[in-house]
């Protein structure tokens, strides 16, 4: 904690937890802090960030938050949903955090992230851990291995719960909008909300999490895979499995009991593990896409989709 806060006061990233995968956080007023994380992901583009709060307090400080958000935010803060609201004149937000947009994204992180943010009293610009285009990291050591090199510290957790990154969500009017699907699941937002979400295209930005080839693993990706072919390594899911599985070079299940909050909190790990076992193309068993499903199989259609957009 202590060296984590000396490295941001500095201006400095740090590699931290929080209860959907490993952010590269720096402070969201610092600049040079906000530079620092593209610099060490790699990413080549300028694409907005979310900003991590303590509390609802600091939150209002940055955005304007409308009755519909209030009550996203109490229902499910600290935790993953990320709101898009309005950014407030004057709060002190470096640009580049939400590369010039008047909208900002923010969440407030459960556990270390939290505690730290509370202890600088300035929010967090953090994206994954990852290098442009890989997998999310879910463990210090994916981080480590991936941005050891460039970064000076990272906060070793353990294994993150969740596993995929924040549920997006943006309020518009009296509807509200699923930017990207992730860690809270729609039904439970609308559970809340009392309406269904509205799903697919909205005016605006594109969020550089949905595009097509984010989360790429060096292998290709083949879904809902009825068989395995020679050569190919096996991404399961539940207690039955597809055709010829018995050849497959490697084998992870996401949940031998149909879990799907257990398949998630897998899903970036097996994927990394399954690459490093060389086959060329993993085969992934059909996932169903009720629930945290729905996350799971946009991540991996992801991971399957061509790779000449990488963010
Ligand atoms: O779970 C998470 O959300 C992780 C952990 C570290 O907190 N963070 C994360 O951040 O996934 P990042 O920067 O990789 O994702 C930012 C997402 C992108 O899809 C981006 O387009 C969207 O947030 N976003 C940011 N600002 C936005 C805005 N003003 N309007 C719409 N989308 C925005
Ligand atoms: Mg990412």
């Amino acid at each position: 904690m202590e060296r984590a806060l000396a490295l941001l006061e500095g201006g400095d990233v740090v590699a931290i937890p929080t209860e959907t995968v490993y952010g590269l956080a720096g402070d969201a007023t610092n600049g040079v802090g906000v530079a620092r994380i593209f610099e060490a992901k790699g990413r080549p583009r300028f694409n907005p960030l979310i900003a991590h709060v303590a509390d609802l307090a600091m939150a209002e400080r940055i955005a304007t938050f409308d009755p519909l958000s209030k009550r996203l935010a109490e229902a499910f803060w600290p935790g993953p949903l990320t709101l898009v609201l309005a950014l407030r004149p004057g709060n002190g937000i470096h640009p580049l955090v939400t590369a010039g947009l008047d909208t900002i994204a923010l969440r407030m992180p459960k556990g270390f992230g939290g505690e730290l943010i509370a202890r600088l009293g300035r929010p967090l610009a953090a994206p994954s851990a990852n290098s442009s285009g890989k997998i999310s990291a879910t463990t210090a050591q994916a981080v480590a291995a991936d941005l050891g090199a460039k970064i000076r510290l990272v906060v070793d957790g353990g294994a993150t719960p969740v596993g995929l990154e924040s549920t997006i969500v943006k309020v518009e009017g009296d509807t509200v909008r699923l930017l990207r699907p992730g860690g809270i699941a729609a039904a439970d937002i609308e559970a809340v909300i009392g309406t269904k979400l509205q799903r697919g295209a909205t005016a605006g930005i594109e969020a550089p999490g949905m595009l097509a080839s984010h989360y790429a693993p060096g292998a290709s990706v083949r879904l809902n895979a009825q068989s395995v072919a020679e050569g190919e390594a096996l991404l399961a899911f539940g207690g039955k499995r597809v055709e010829g599985w018995q050849a497959a070079v490697a084998l992870r299940n996401l949940s031998a009991s149909g879990d799907l909050r257990e398949a998630a909190s897998n899903l970036f790990a097996y994927l990394q593990e399954l690459d490093r076992s060389g086959a060329a193309t993993i085969a992934v068993e059909s996932i169903p896409v009720d629930g945290l499903g729905e996350a799971i199989n946009d991540r991996l259609f992801r991971a399957a989709a061509p790779r000449d957009k990488l963010d």
